[in-house]
């Protein structure tokens, strides 16, 4: 297929990119780099600079129509939306307007979209289905929910097919392909750079959660297989309509649990201190992902704790001090 691929230089886009293309897929990038890393982005292929807001790069863009659109362009730190909440709805969801009337015009027929957890907020009950009640309690979270929202009544009415993957905590890597945020928040980089450089402490957030070990529970997804479940869903999406589908293990692991398993595959002592909650964390965000294996035949195969850190490790010990391009 020919894809258009946004924010391929992302954690999650680069690795998905470089998937489809190991597959045979031609594609096309629309990074503008905010974010993103130079060195996450694959060579030899069109790269075009700019943003999703430019509305003269892409009808440029889109003047050979695409078959699909994968849209992982974002900002994604959940702190920094609720500082800066207009500057995630112009860059998220006005940026994503400009993308969807290029498809609606004709410029594709699929679109896998990323979204998030977050669009659930604070579970009544987990696993989370997608049919449970969607209330964001983050601006990043609101923008998520209103791109799917838009992408839902769009491909209704346009005819086009769009599946919104709703991923819970994305990590590890995939060969030179790893996760660096700036500021990075995300507990596994932050305790893996911990112990790479003593000036960046590491401390758990909060262990009286109502949890068997007190901290919080969340549900690590393995970030190759978040792509290959991107893949999967590009071949389905052919029916027109919208369907959302979480993407987790179905098994959750506490931040107490990831330090125990981070100090055995790092052969280091981990006692790290222990701070008060930070705001807005659920104590337990599980996904039920039996939609995604049924309707997409996706299995997570490297998203068990062992081989989900060992990767992340692997790559921060190799990258020391993140993408350097
Ligand atoms: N944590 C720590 N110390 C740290 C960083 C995190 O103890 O230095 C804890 C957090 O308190 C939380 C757990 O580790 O309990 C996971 O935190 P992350 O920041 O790695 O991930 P979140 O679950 O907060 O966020 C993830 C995605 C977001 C998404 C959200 C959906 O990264 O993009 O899930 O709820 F919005």
């Amino acid at each position: 297929m020919r894809v258009l691929v946004t924010g391929a230089a992302g954690y999650i886009g680069s690795v998905t990119a470089r998937l489809l293309l190991s597959r045979g897929h031609e594609i096309e990038i629309l990074d503008d780099l905010s974010t993103g890393h130079r060195g996450a982005l694959p060579s030899g292929i069109v790269w075009h600079h700019g943003r999703l807001q430019d509305r003269n790069l892409l009808e440029k863009i889109f003047a050979r129509p695409f078959d699909a659109v994968l849209h992982f362009a974002a900002f994604s730190l959940v702190a920094e939306s609720m500082v800066d909440p207009l500057r995630y709805y112009r860059n998220n969801v006005a940026g994503t307007l400009q993308l969807i009337e290029r498809v609606v015009a004709g410029g594709a027929r699929r679109v896998v979209f990323s979204s998030s957890a977050a669009v659930y907020g604070e579970p009544a009950a987990v696993p989370i289905r997608e049919d449970a009640p969607l209330q964001p309690v983050n601006t990043y979270g609101r923008t998520k929910l209103a791109m799917e929202w838009a992408l839902a009544d769009a491909a209704r009415t346009a005819g086009f097919a769009a599946v919104a993957l709703r991923y819970f905590n994305a990590a590890g890597a995939d060969g030179d392909l790893g996760e660096d945020h700036r500021p990075e928040t995300h507990l596994v980089p932050r305790l893996l750079r911990s112990l790479l450089d003593p000036s960046e402490e590491f401390a758990v957030f909060g262990n009286d959660y109502p949890t068997p070990d007190g901290t919080c529970i969340r549900d690590y997804i393995h970030v190759s297989d978040l792509a290959e479940a991107h893949l999967l869903a590009l071949l389905w999406a052919e029916e027109p309509g919208f369907t959302a589908l979480n993407l987790g293990t179905e098994r959750g692991h506490s931040v107490q649990e990831i330090v125990t398993v981070a100090a055995r595959i790092t052969g280091q002592a981990l006692s790290p201190p222990v701070r008060g909650r930070r705001t807005g964390d659920p104590a337990r965000l599980v996904a039920s992902s039996e939609q995604a294996r049924r309707l997409l035949g996706w299995q997570p195969r490297r998203s068990d704790l062992e081989s989900l850190l060992a990767d992340a490790w692997r790559w921060h010990r190799t990258h020391p001090r993140g993408y350097t391009a």
